[in-house]
């Protein structure tokens, strides 16, 4: 399988609640190697321009508004098949429908404040990659 690169984020839930050493902890045991990181204070159109897609679902402003709520941490999972293998990490988007072991399992509160964003294909991948890093900023 080829080496990927995805985007990850550890949203403010998680952040707040002091859980990223033990979010990166899970990405770092299924082998993805964190190639870039850095933790941010969105604005709600920062974050409504990543979400775009789901503008027009109803969840959107409430999304947008809890992702500029507290700082995030973005960052880049390096590795084989990186971009199905962090899905499988963080678990269902619905904690409930997670599965034992996963991050959302184990961390999320709730459908919406889930604790982690993964891209899902490789397109999204590098289009969400260049929204918050530069090529200078990914070292391998
Ligand atoms: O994050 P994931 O790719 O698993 O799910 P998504 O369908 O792309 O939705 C993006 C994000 O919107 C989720 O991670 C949730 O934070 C939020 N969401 C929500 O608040 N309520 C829903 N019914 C579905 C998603
Ligand atoms: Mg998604």
């Amino acid at each position: 399988m080829a080496i990927e690169r995805t985007l990850s984020i550890i949203k403010p839930d998680a952040t707040a609640r002091n859980l990223t050493g033990k979010i990166n902890a899970k990405f770092e045991d299924a082998g993805l190697r964190i190639v870039a990181q850095k933790r941010i204070q969105l604005t709600p159109a920062q974050a409504g321009k990543f979400y775009e897609v789901h503008a027009s679902r109803p969840f959107y402003g409430e999304l947008c508004e809890f992702m500029a709520s507290a700082p995030v941490v973005v960052q880049v999972l390096e590795g084989e098949g990186a971009i199905a293998k962090n899905r499988e990490v963080m678990g269902a988007t619905n904690p409930a429908d997670a599965a034992p072991g996963t991050i959302r399992a184990e961390f999320a509160q709730s459908v919406g404040e889930n604790s982690v964003h993964g891209s899902d294909a490789p397109e999204t991948a590098a289009v969400e990659i260049a929204y918050f890093f530069s090529g200078l900023e990914l070292v391998g």
